[in-house]
């Protein structure tokens, strides 16, 4: 990263205080929790629809909108993958098994029998030529497991081949990218198992040293360095791009206004933020537990907050743009949002 002599900030004592605080939350964790806790289930970068959103904000940068139908495809293979994980969680093995299984028989046959309900959106995307293998050897790959071990690496690395053999051929040059609370390299691992790493001048940052520790174990050669989103130290428009997955609603109010200042000082062009827990509310609800904040914010405060350094923002809310999109209506968690912001 790179440090800026002349950005001498100095942190009010509370953000001081709840750096401290934040650095006691997650450091109290072992290192193997931290590694593994957020990307599994429908954490699991691979089929996390905003992890997957962020590899596609990038992948646009790096090959244009040539590839708009394999995101399409990705979304859709996601989201079977997450029909699957929301079946197996809902009902028993016996049960699941049978859903799937019928669900399977019906998407074969076209005349399919009338009391099985096939999702529209599995439906939708059987009937897409270059998709429909991937999701039939999905839904097989689910009847043929003990489904209370989940779906394989085998069915869910079948879009990081996708991309590893389309990038393969591109020539890489590099853009600019940070990521303040990379955590223990969770996104950036499907960079790298996507071949969308060499296309990138990544720095990673997190305050749990913990973190950065799992992060440098697996890739010494990439830099992810101990840091705080408070003060981060670099240059002015030193990234091109940056994004952020799941930190604004652990953080007080000023320590949110002062990490909204901090990425939108040190990135020229373009960020991608990840909510988990935003509405359309007037105000933010705070809610401090005993070592960090867990708040329902509001999009109409943050956009007031984003919107001086902006000159546009594409706000996504993840459930309607599934809903008016995909045709599919069981995302894990209503209140994630996911914001482009375009910077003056
Ligand atoms: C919910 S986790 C998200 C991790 C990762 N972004 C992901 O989505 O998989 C929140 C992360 O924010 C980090 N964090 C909290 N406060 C921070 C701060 N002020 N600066 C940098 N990282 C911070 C924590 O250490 C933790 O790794």
């Amino acid at each position: 990263m790179t440090v800026n002599p002349s950005h001498h900030s100095v942190l009010s004592k509370n953000l001081q205080q709840e750096t401290l605080q934040l650095q006691n939350a997650w450091g109290h964790y072992k290192h193997s929790f931290l590694n593994s806790y957020l990307v599994q289930s429908v954490e699991d970068p691979r089929i996390n629809i905003q992890s997957v959103l962020t590899r596609h904000f990038l992948l646009k940068e790096v090959l244009g909108d040539l590839y708009d139908d394999v995101m399409e495809h990705e979304i859709r293979f996601a989201l079977t993958a997450n029909w699957l994980l929301d079946i197996l969680s809902s009902s028993s093995a016996h049960r699941a098994h049978n859903e799937i299984a019928d669900v399977l028989c019906a998407l074969l046959d076209d005349s399919k029998s009338p009391e099985v309900e096939v999702p529209q959106f599995l439906e939708d995307s059987f009937a897409m030529p270059d998709l429909s293998d991937y999701i039939e050897s999905l839904l097989n790959a689910a009847l043929s497991v003990d489904l209370k071990e989940g779906l394989t690496d085998e069915y869910l690395n079948i879009f990081m081949l996708v991309w590893k053999r389309i990038l393969d051929g591109e020539q890489d040059e590099r853009i600019s990218v940070l990521e303040p609370a990379c955590g223990s390299a969770n996104d950036y691992r499907f960079f790298d198992d996507s071949g969308l790493s060499r296309f990138l001048n990544y720095t990673g940052f997190d305050l749990c040293e913990k973190n950065i520790a799992n992060a440098q174990k697996v890739f010494p050669d990439i830099s992810f360095d101990v840091g705080n989103a408070f003060e981060i130290p670099s240059c002015e428009n030193a990234h091109t791009f940056c994004f952020v997955h799941d930190l604004f609603e652990h953080l007080s109010p000023e320590g949110l206004e002062r990490t909204v200042l901090e990425i939108c000082r040190v990135t020229s062009r373009k960020i991608c933020l990840h909510f988990f827990n935003m509405a359309d509310i007037p105000q933010h609800q705070i809610h401090p537990t005993e070592r960090y904040h867990r708040n329902l914010l509001s999009v109409l405060q943050m956009r007031q907050l984003i919107e001086p350094f902006s000159n546009s923002i594409e706000i996504i809310h993840i459930d309607s743009f599934l809903r008016d999109k995909f045709g599919y209506s069981d995302t894990h968690n209503k209140e994630a949002y996911t914001w482009i912001v375009e910077l003056k």
